[in-house]
């Protein structure tokens, strides 16, 4: 995505030292644009575990690289197999909801094991890093390629009039590597001309609605609105959302879908009023191995912190301020789970299908268990 004209990816190795993994640290944004540098796998740890980077996609692409790292530094102990396992548990329980950090941490371990020595593995581990979130950003943009043929027919009914799409938390770029999910067709739509404008859920309490997506929306020139959390059903009854596109952190089987807290409440209000509910996701979200989304999917707590206080800018400065009663108990679920009967569709690299395990396999018929 372009930044100041400038392409950027969500992550990547530096140009002229490949021991750094460079991440863009989302915690500044829209106020600042920071790169941090990572050079071991605990702070990849902490990167993933705080937030730094955040979003399905770019967790796995940077457990991926977090891996890398580690066969570097379990490749100077006496412990090669012992280590490695060790850094990649640790990887692993930073977030537990998006089914891509398991992802990738379980390939680079398959394909690490195939090296015949230190150097092949590290080798190995790098050029799987990179094919991770290459294959990330290619089938971001095939999401776009497919989904945006949806926006097309109602912009066709509606005679080129504004397609109206409403969208929760951040499934852009920042999210994946490049192109995002549930913005890639929205930025494909835009990108061949096509009338729309995108209603920005803010997404307490992280907020990455109202930082995030209006900020890459704001950089492409997407027509949006912010807006609160709790403004989309009344929107919905007065025909001013002609779809809903979120994205995903785990899929199941069955097709229900885990996404952040209140996604479930747009997809009930949408399911009322008639309105077409997608949700994009590359196949490295789909979680095979389940079926229930709502007993199944382990839904992240997070700190109450982040309820009880909210961060902005004043007098060019970003500060922290309270907005409860000091002494109140806050609960903080990450994310929730929508099931797959009010879902319209799937979008994913491979095409659009029904939220089921009919339709899923139907796009992935090699899935043999
Ligand atoms: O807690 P986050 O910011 O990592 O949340 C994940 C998400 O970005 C959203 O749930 C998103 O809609 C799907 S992941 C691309």
């Amino acid at each position: 995505m372009l930044i100041n004209n400038k392409h950027f990816r969500t992550i990547w190795l530096k140009e002229d030292n490949d021991l750094v993994i460079q991440i863009i640290d989302q915690r500044h944004l829209p106020h600042r644009f920071v790169i941090e540098h990572l050079t071991h796998s605990d702070e990849v740890i902490v990167a993933i575990k705080d937030m730094h980077i955040r979003g399905a996609g770019l967790i796995g692409a940077t457990a991926g690289f977090g891996m890398y790292l580690a066969t570097i530094e379990a490749s100077k102990t006496n412990a090669f197999d012992e280590n490695l396992l060790l850094i990649a548990s640790a990887l692993k329980e930073t977030r537990p909801t998006a089914v891509n950090l398991e992802w990738a941490v379980n390939r680079q371990l398959t394909q690490i094991k195939k090296g015949k020595s230190f150097e092949e593995k590290i080798l190995i581990a790098k050029k799987t890093a990179i094919e991770i979130a290459n294959e990330d950003a290619e089938y971001c943009k095939n999401i776009g390629l497919h989904g945006v043929k949806i926006i097309e027919e109602i912009s066709r009914r509606k005679n080129d009039e504004t397609v109206n799409i409403l969208t929760h938390c951040n499934a852009g770029w920042l999210a994946f590597v490049d192109y995002g999910s549930a913005t890639s067709p929205i930025y494909e739509a835009f990108e061949r001309g096509i009338n729309i404008h995108v209603w920005v859920d803010e997404t307490r309490p992280r907020n990455q609605g109202a930082s995030l997506t209006a900020w890459e929306l704001l950089n492409h020139g997407v027509s949006h609105t912010i807006i609160a959390d709790n403004t989309g059903g009344h929107l919905m009854q007065h025909a001013m959302v002609d779809m809903i596109i979120t994205g995903a952190d785990r899929v199941t089987r069955d097709g229900d879908a885990a996404n952040k807290i209140g996604t479930y409440l747009k997809a009930l209000a949408a399911k009322d009023n008639n309105i077409p509910f997608y949700v994009a996701l590359p196949s490295s979200t789909i979680d095979w191995k389940i079926r229930d989304g709502i007993t199944e999917i382990p839904i992240e707590q997070r700190n109450a912190g982040e309820v009880k206080y909210i961060s902005g800018l004043h007098n060019n400065q970003v500060i922290t301020v309270l907005v409860t009663p000091q002494n109140s108990p806050a609960a903080n679920y990450g994310f929730d789970v929508t099931p797959a009967r009010l879902i319209t569709g799937l979008i994913t690299e491979r095409g659009i299908c029904q939220a089921s395990e009919n339709g899923l396999l139907n796009l992935y018929p090699e899935i043999q268990y």
